[in-house]
């Protein structure tokens, strides 16, 4: 069991709050992983009595909990953990008012969960240390995307580092709490069947997409000033090509993988100027259908602008200039309101050297990590009957009934968990924001300066179909 402390929530009232965290320390709690001395104290500006807000609580708990793991007791018992207090975060002196809130606990491990919008960071983080919640135990954890460019970040890291010592500083990517997405590591990392042909000797290309049939919900006035770019590529689609991409750390550690995951982003070769136009594709849903209902274009969502051009799909193909990668190129791609939730990671061997037999696919890695997590090879085989007829076929792993008697894990339960007893391996350090923010910043200033509207798709499709065009030239370019 993990150890005492108390959690803040800024940002109590909110989506993320509501959706994931509260949701996410319900299961701990459930399964008894908090000590019974945690505490959780949600913030919010919205006056409300705490029953108010245990009731709002309970009704996003019970949506997002199967039913099963839902029940009035363990909600009752876990409710005596949480507390509301009403505040306004962005006022130095109601910090007074919390410090006395909280009471003296000397000792005591105090979380900060920051799940706000980034131009608060700086002023909750100065303001707790102004009030004295700053110290030794206090720890900090901030949501992404830090900041909206590589300046706006360098900003927000050097203000927090001021106040919290790197150590101290979670910088969550809720990408790395998934199952999958350490399997990746487990993948690459405990077998050794695949290092020797895990580079561009063997690999001939790597796609890694995350589709989402999700619109923006309530976070439109959030999104529309971040895009898809900033929402999703800088940050979870990077990381996971880094962790396609990394060497193996030395140890399994938080400094000795986020360095090797620093090394990747640094090697990322910069898109810049016009190269945009050929390696980026910037996409926006236009009115279409999803499951049966209608649905409208982004522009008529709740607080997006009716002239927006915001991109809702982004596709870059990537490079990484390094011996293990040279001439791979990574394609990312990631949409809103696309055909079907489904995020996968898709390594595509080079053909045989010499084809013996008049048909034959090139060998596939599929590492799905939604919906279903699983990983397959798709090998080529005979098919029975006369001839050397050759016919793909998947060997499939399927963790899900692998591993069927054990509850899958939320990203957040699994992160909460790792801030709680102190272990930063799954969280961003600064210098990989940075890094991140230095290969994007350029493209987002070639969109800028080579500007074109973003290329509209139906909604319930797979995008424009330039992004399709950016893959397919490559297989056209292996096939000459
Ligand atoms: C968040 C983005 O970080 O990730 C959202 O801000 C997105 O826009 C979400 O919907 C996707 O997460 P998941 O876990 O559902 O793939």
């Amino acid at each position: 069991m993990s150890i005492s402390c108390d959690m803040l929530v800024f940002g109590g009232t909110g989506d993320l709050a509501l959706h994931k965290l509260i949701p996410a320390l319900y299961h701990l709690h459930r399964e008894e992983r908090l000590h019974q001395d945690v505490r959780i104290l949600a913030i919010a500006r919205r006056q409300l009595e705490r029953s108010a807000y245990l009731a709002l609580a309970e009704r996003h708990c019970r949506a997002q909990v199967s039913r099963d793991d839902f029940t009035a007791s363990v909600w009752q018992a876990f409710g005596e953990r949480l507390d509301y207090f009403a505040m306004d975060a962005s006022q130095r002196g109601e910090f007074v008012r919390l410090a006395h809130h909280l009471g003296q606990t000397k000792g005591r491990v105090r979380v900060h969960y920051l799940a706000t919008a980034p131009d608060l960071f700086e002023p909750i983080t100065s303001n707790l240390e102004s009030a004295g919640l700053a110290g030794d135990n206090a720890r900090i954890v901030l949501e992404k995307p830090i900041g909206h460019s590589l300046e706006s970040a360098l900003s927000i890291n050097a203000a927090i580092g001021q106040m919290f010592p790197e150590p101290r500083i979670y910088r969550i990517d809720h990408y790395l709490g998934k199952e999958t997405v350490q399997n990746l590591m487990a993948l690459r990392f405990a077998n050794a069947l695949f290092e020797p042909i895990w580079r561009s000797g063997h690999i001939d290309s790597v796609q890694i997409t995350v589709a989402e049939t999700l619109g923006v919900e309530n976070r439109g006035s959030y999104y529309d000033k971040a895009g898809a770019m900033r929402d999703m590529l800088q940050n979870h689609l990077l990381q996971l090509l880094c962790l396609v991409a990394m060497e193996a750390p030395v140890r399994f550690n938080a400094e000795a993988v986020r360095n090797e995951k620093v090394k990747v982003l640094e090697a990322l070769k910069p898109i810049t100027g016009s190269d945009v136009l050929d390696k980026t594709v910037r996409g926006q849903y236009s009115a279409g259908q999803i499951g049966g209902q209608d649905v409208p274009a982004y522009y008529f969502e709740k607080n997006i602008d009716n002239d927006s051009d915001t991109e809702t799909f982004v596709a870059v193909k990537a490079e990484i200039d390094n011996w293990r990668w040279a001439g791979v190129p990574f394609f990312l791609c990631t949409g809103k309101r696309m055909a079907s939730k489904r995020s996968e990671i898709i390594i595509t061997f080079k053909p045989v050297p010499h084809m013996l037999f008049s048909k034959g696919e090139t060998n596939r890695l599929v590492i799905r990590l939604q919906p279903e997590e699983g990983i397959s090879l798709q090998l080529m085989a005979k098919a029975p009957g006369k001839g050397m007829q050759l016919e793909p076929v998947e060997l499939d792993l399927n963790l899900i009934h692998a591993f069927s008697s054990t509850r899958r894990w939320d990203a957040y339960e699994r992160l909460l968990l790792d801030v709680i007893e102190g272990d930063s391996t799954l969280f961003m350090r600064r210098d990989e924001v940075e890094a991140a923010w230095r290969w994007v910043d350029p493209i987002l200033r070639g969109w800028e300066s080579h500007y074109r509207k973003p290329r509209p798709y139906p909604a319930g499709t797979d995008g424009p179909e330039q992004a399709q065009l950016l893959v397919e030239r490559r297989s056209r370019q292996r096939q000459r």
